[in-house]
């Protein structure tokens, strides 16, 4: 069993999208008994709220369903509990690093590292149209296969 967490900042825009690309790509690979995942903001702004219908909407268009997600923070408790934390971009990364057990064994970078892109973060797309979330789903499609082929070489050990 592994356990994946996502994270951005309000946990209404990228790391929900990259918790139902994820989801349905594991699902797709009939590996949904063998992986956890969830997501989270590092604020508490949208604690509680779907994601953000621009999200919604450019994952549906895509065969994603955002619908049953809620925001919620992460907390220092999520190290404890999962394998794999992933960042969105490097200031969610810092964020995170401040609040990391000091014996926390499991993998903390940023998302896009897997992958082979130019890019390294996924732009946050709040104040931006909606070409911007069909980016995001771009990056994200990328860097979950990139997950999975390294999730499934683990779980094969
Ligand atoms: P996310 O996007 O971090 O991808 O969920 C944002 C959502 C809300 C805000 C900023 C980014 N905000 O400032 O409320």
């Amino acid at each position: 069993m592994k356990r994946v967490l996502f994270i951005c900042l309000g946990n209404i825009c990228r790391s929900p999208t990259a918790h139902g690309v994820f989801r349905s790509m594991v699902e797709r690979r009939g590996m949904a008994h063998l992986i956890e995942i969830d997501s989270a903001g590092t604020a508490a702004y949208h604690v509680g709220n779907p994601p953000d219908h621009r999200a919604a909407a450019a994952a549906l268009k895509r065969g994603i369903d955002l619908s049953d997600l809620r925001a919620r923070q992460a907390v220092p408790a999520d190290f404890h509990h999962y394998d794999f934390i992933m960042a969105m971009d490097k200031e969610n990364l810092s964020e995170l690093k401040a609040i990391c057990p000091a014996d926390f064994q499991g993998h903390l970078g940023l998302f896009l590292e897997l992958a082979s892109l130019s890019e390294r973060e996924v732009p946050d797309p709040y104040y931006g149209g909606p070409a911007g979330f069909d980016h995001v789903l771009d990056l994200v499609e990328s860097a979950s296969e990139a997950l999975l082929d390294h999730i499934a070489a683990e779980l094969n050990k």
